[in-house]
């Protein structure tokens, strides 16, 4: 591989990690090439120049994963595991990757293209808190005991209780947006419930997952009990949601997958979670100090440059103040300079691949072809590397498509509102309700507003605010079920009731 362009900006842990050229599977606690000896490239986002090989899994390397997982989960020594031994072994592998954070960081800006800073400011602190968050569950999870009340023997005898057992062999498929955060949104409770599990991360950014496997393995978790295998999602993803040794399936991405996952799971009555797209609407009531609401939408908007399901993509300013507003966001995204991760004076870095720039660049040239007037941005930058310049499209109409569709790049919508009623009919005319926000001082619209707006997380004067103890997921077309919080544990138990007749 030739690093000669990143090696002066990369720890010896990275670059270590990026002269083995060649990645393989991790099944069964060992390194493994694909059974079929294939493999595909992954690209620096910032360059477009192939950074690593990885091995492309296909049906038969999903089978041998679950199959180990399975293993791991009937006879191992984790399925003979005690709570607290799990939780001693997640709070280990915590610190492996609060250890390694820099490195980690460092591959995900080379895969994804987020800035270095970023990725260890929030994916890797998100993602070493919500272990430690999920390590402290396996010790609680608790059944009940009731007293009984069967109709036809109420004279008889019973203990009856309830037990939660983990749901079995989970297959998680993750997107390249947050790589290793969202990877470990489904491994962190489902490690703590005692599943074991086969990841699939997307093929955009397969690396940091496979960095986090030899932690895994540092950290002492038996052979089995985490799989991961990198590949697309027709050779991969497909045949590990259609495996009927799948127990739960727990997918972040797109929709239309999503639905594709679901009716996968179905036939085998495979439990299944699915986070899915969004539009999130940004609403801006008439008493807010205009530059504030600005900064604040910009951000919702640009943050990963705009590739974030509860990105806030579409404006609603107060009419009173939509020109200002409006206007403020479009003097911040022309301030905003493009770069690499490691260029520590860039506010944004480039779209993750050729695909997606693509995407982004058409719904562009939509919004330009239906009238909007472009605020700013409007265009791809040029030279090397997916950059797409942060774009504001004003007065476009609520059923334009740029409103109606998912775009996730930077790009923004703004309208003007007149009244709350209109406002709320507007946040609410999408297929999407993953996350909305509000920004106000007053404090009785903003409680008459939060009940009205049909998203799974609705925040006020902030957007985006994650936590691992929050429940995060949608609405309507944008998914089913919550990652994070205790809601995330409780997707990977079942629940036997116990009757013993005394
Ligand atoms: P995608 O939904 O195709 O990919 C997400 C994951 O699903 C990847 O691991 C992929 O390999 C896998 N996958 C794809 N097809 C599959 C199948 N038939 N069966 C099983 N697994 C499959 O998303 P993609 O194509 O990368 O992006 C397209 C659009 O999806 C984006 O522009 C964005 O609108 C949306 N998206 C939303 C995300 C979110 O966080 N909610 C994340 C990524 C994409
Ligand atoms: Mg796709």
């Amino acid at each position: 591989m030739d690093l000669s362009d990143i090696q002066h900006f990369i720890s010896e842990r990275t670059a270590g990690f990026l002269k083995r050229g060649t990645h393989q599977l991790l099944i069964d606690g060992e390194w493994v090439s694909a059974a079929n000896g294939a493999t595909f490239e992954t690209r620096n986002p910032a360059t477009e120049k192939v950074i690593a090989k990885v091995a492309a899994a296909g049906a038969e390397d999903i089978d041998r994963a679950v199959r180990a997982a399975r293993k791991a989960f009937e006879e191992g020594p984790w399925s003979g595991m005690r709570p607290v031994e799990r939780e001693r072994l997640i709070l280990r592998l915590a610190d492996l990757v609060e250890e390694h954070a820099q490195a980690l960081a460092e591959i995900e800006s080379i895969d994804n293209g987020k800035a270095v800073a970023i990725a260890r400011a929030v994916d890797l602190a998100m993602t070493v808190d919500f272990l430690r968050y999920m390590a402290g569950w396996a010790t609680k999870i608790e059944g009940s005991t009731q007293e009984h009340s069967v109709p036809y023997a109420l004279k008889a005898e019973f203990v009856t209780y309830t037990r939660r057992e983990a749901v079995g062999v989970v297959g998680a498929i993750v997107p390249w947006n947050f790589p290793l955060m969202v990877a470990v949104w489904k491994l962190g409770p489902a490690l703590a419930a005692g599943c074991t599990v086969v990841l699939k991360p997307a093929e955009q950014t397969p690396l940091s997952a496979l960095y986090l496997g030899e932690l895994i393995r540092e950290a002492g978790f038996p052979p089995g009990v985490v799989n991961i295998v990198t590949g697309d999602g027709l050779g991969a993803g497909a045949p590990l949601a259609r495996h009927p040794g799948v127990n739960k399936i727990s997918f972040t991405g797109s929709t239309e997958v999503g639905k594709l996952i679901g009716h996968a799971s179905v036939d085998n009555m495979t439990r299944f979670t699915l986070e899915l797209g969004g539009k999130s609407p940004v609403i801006v009531l008439d008493d807010c100090d205009p530059e504030a609401a600005a900064a604040g939408a910009a951000n919702a908007i640009f943050f990963n440059h705009g590739q974030v399901c509860c990105a806030g993509s579409r404006l609603y300013v107060h009419k009173k103040m939509y020109e200002r507003v409006v206007g403020e966001i479009g003097k911040i995204a022309d301030r905003m300079t493009l770069g690499s991760g490691f260029d520590a004076s860039a506010q944004m870095g480039p779209l993750v691949s050729q695909e997606q720039l693509d995407r982004v660049c058409s719904y562009i040239e939509a919004g330009r072809a239906s009238g909007a007037e472009i605020v700013a941005g409007g265009e791809r930058q040029p030279g090397a590397g997916y950059f797409v310049r942060p774009t504001v499209l004003a007065n476009v109409s609520q059923n334009a498509r740029v409103v109606q569709e998912e775009i996730f790049g930077p790009v923004l919508t703004a309208l003007p509102y007149d009244s709350i009623e209109e406002v709320a009919a507007w946040a609410n005319d999408s297929p999407y309700g993953l996350g909305a926000s509000i920004w106000s001082n007053n404090l009785s619209k903003v409680h008459r507003l939060i009940p009205k707006i049909k998203a799974g997380t609705v925040w006020v004067n902030c957007h985006s605010a994650l936590d691992p103890s929050m429940p995060f997921g949608g609405y309507k077309q944008s998914g089913i079920g919550r990652d994070l919080g205790r809601n995330a544990l409780d997707a990977y138990l079942e629940t036997k009731s116990v009757f013993i007749a005394v």
